[in-house]
């Protein structure tokens, strides 16, 4: 059925285990997982690994806050988003930690390897401390008055007034958020990644990973600022794995997070006689390496972990996919206007069909941030796939239980139109492919609405009342459902589980994205269910309504996070 049946491995973005999975990185997992369901479905072997990012500081003094060791916290906060992509659908072959034997290997061996290249060196640095806490303190742990526009309480590393991006030190009367006392500036040695000298090697990779053009403008305006050697190291307290050689010098969880990528599908590697690790992860084999992620995080993908990478002897992404920040009513997520919605609270209200689909009709493969309007929302997803995609099945398949006691018809009666269903195939597969998932939707909706037209225009239900028409409503009614039927295959990666459910209709055991071009004759159906409802205005004002009382959130949405796109710090 392939031309040619390929090796890939797809990543989503660690989720930083500090707080609860919201609808803005719901953005970032569905469009990974449908990418992923994509390929699976087309026969390809696709891997998808994850795992909870649980280093760092935030998540030290979370703990701390807590009473509780940083390993618990994060082992609970795991449980809840396993629970939450497991609802909506969002199944990884393997989700682990980056507090893993594995990744502490591979970090050991990579920063050892740059070692030897000559690509880490050391340099004492000056830091703000905070004496009362014992801490050197991260940028964003820091607030005082911005050195340009003389705004108070903005952060250590840029100004959300007036936009400046600057160094801790030159924030005027600095204030640790930890102890609200004054810090000191205090000497340490830390560990450097000379990035600077990977330019040539990275713009030939960037070429390579035919990255999007707005993606690339924003890394020429880096490569134009001029590349910064990285500092990889944080002194100790500090939660993470200690880098070998010192007592109190630990790797930047910025580090390990994406060699958890390797370190996730390494795990799963150790379990699965069918998967090499080697394979995905030297150079030189024909496998492709894809992430997805948020604009926020573009440098860390697209400058230091390539370079990583090309100096410790892994091979480099086949690409990496950018996707922009979501808002919610065209404002950025708000808790006071119930627009900061967790994952839970959505699916305590509604099913997580409407927003796979929705994200879906969205989503195109640019940096564009989306907007999820609520009253569009509810809107679209009752059109689309109640209105025209579940009601070609309401309106068939009655009659063929009540009239033909559930038995498909074994002709098609206009071959044609399902021979166009049939022909855009590789068309919406291409656009899946592309990520261009709007598109894609598009389309469907658009074959949806052409069987419509053909129902209304046979019009069953007024043939049913005459005795020698009723093979013909057989036969229509069969035309309708694999009409219902093919896109329902088509919609199989954004749908999944919907999908399921009209595949037992359809009384078959397995789908697979060719058995869209060959209809069903002949067979029983079962009885049919409404398969999804209309959403009612009520579940979306409740959510919102939840959304307002819930004061657990605890973590920053990307868009309220990073002081510039590809640039999150934590
Ligand atoms: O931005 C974040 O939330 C990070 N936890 C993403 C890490 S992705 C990868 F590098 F691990
Ligand atoms: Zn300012």
């Amino acid at each position: 059925m392939l031309d040619r049946p390929r090796k890939i491995l797809v990543t989503n973005a660690l989720p930083y285990a500090n707080g609860s999975i919201h609808m803005g990185h719901l953005v970032e997992y569905l469009q990974g997982n449908i990418w992923a369901r994509f390929q699976k479905f087309r026969g390809h072997t696709c891997t998808y690994v994850c795992a909870s990012d649980v280093h760092g500081t935030p998540v030290m003094l979370k703990a701390r806050e807590l009473g509780i060791t940083p390993e618990v916290l994060t082992a609970e906060i795991t449980k809840e988003f396993l629970k939450d992509f497991s609802a909506f659908g969002i199944e990884f072959d393997n989700y682990y930690t980056t507090h893993s034997p594995e990744n502490e290997a591979l970090v050991i061996e990579m920063f050892q390897a740059l070692s030897k290249t000559g690509d880490i060196y050391t340099k004492t640095i000056e830091q703000a401390f905070d004496e009362k806490e014992g801490l050197f303190l991260p940028d964003r742990f820091l607030r005082g008055t911005c050195p340009r526009c003389k705004s108070e309480d903005q952060y250590g590393d840029a100004c959300e007034v007036c936009g400046a991006t600057y160094t801790p030190a030159d924030l005027i009367d600095p204030i640790s958020v930890l102890s609200g006392t004054k810090p000191v500036t205090r000497k340490s040695e830390h560990y450097f990644f000379k990035l600077s000298k990977y330019e040539k090697r990275l713009r030939d990779w960037i070429d390579e990973a035919d990255l999007e053009k707005s993606v690339v403008a924003k890394l020429e305006e880096w490569f134009d600022a001029g590349l910064r050697d990285w500092d990889i190291s944080r002194d100790a307290p500090y939660f993470g794995f200690r880098i070998p050689g010192t007592d109190d010098k630990y790797f930047y969880v910025w580090l390990d997070a994406p060699i958890g990528y390797a370190a996730s599908f390494k795990n799963l590697c150790d379990r699965r006689d069918d998967l090499d690790f080697d394979e995905y992860w030297r150079p030189g084999h024909d496998t492709e390496l894809y992430h997805f992620i948020g604009k926020d995080i573009m440098y860390f993908h697209m400058l230091f972990w390539p370079a990583v990478l090309q100096g410790s002897g892994f091979r480099t992404p086949t690409s990496v996919f950018s996707h922009g920040f979501l808002t919610v009513n065209g404002q950025k997520m708000s808790k006071s206007r119930g627009t900061f919605i967790n994952a839970r609270t959505y699916l305590n209200n509604l099913h997580p069909a409407y927003l796979r689909y929705y994200y879906a009709a969205k989503l195109g493969p640019t940096i564009e941030d989306i907007n999820l309007n609520l009253d569009d929302f509810i809107a679209k997803v009752n059109a689309d796939l109640i209105g025209k995609l579940i009601n070609i099945a309401s309106r068939c398949a009655g009659f063929i239980n009540k009239r033909f006691d559930d038995k498909l018809a074994d002709a098609l009666p206009e071959p044609d139109l399902f021979n166009a269903l049939a022909d855009a195939s590789e068309e919406i597969a291409a656009h899946y492919e592309r990520r261009e998932y709007s598109k894609a939707m598009r389309r469907i909706m658009g074959l949806a609405d052409d069987a419509n037209r053909y129902i209304d225009r046979e019009k069953p239900w007024v043939m049913i009342k005459d005795e020698n028409q009723l093979a013909e409503v057989q036969a229509v009614c069969t035309q309708g459902l694999n009409l219902f039927r093919s896109l329902m295959i088509y919609l199989t990666p954004v749908i999944p589980s919907v999908a399921d459910d009209a595949r037992s209709f359809f009384g078959e055991d397995e789908w697979h994205w060719y058995c869209a071009s060959k209809p069903l004759l002949g067979t029983r159906i079962l009885k049919f269910k409404p398969l999804l409802t209309r959403i009612e205005p009520a579940q979306v004002d409740n959510m919102v309504e939840q959304s307002k009382r819930s004061a657990k959130d605890i973590f920053l949405p990307s868009a309220e996070d990073g002081a510039e796109p590809g640039m999150r710090i934590k």
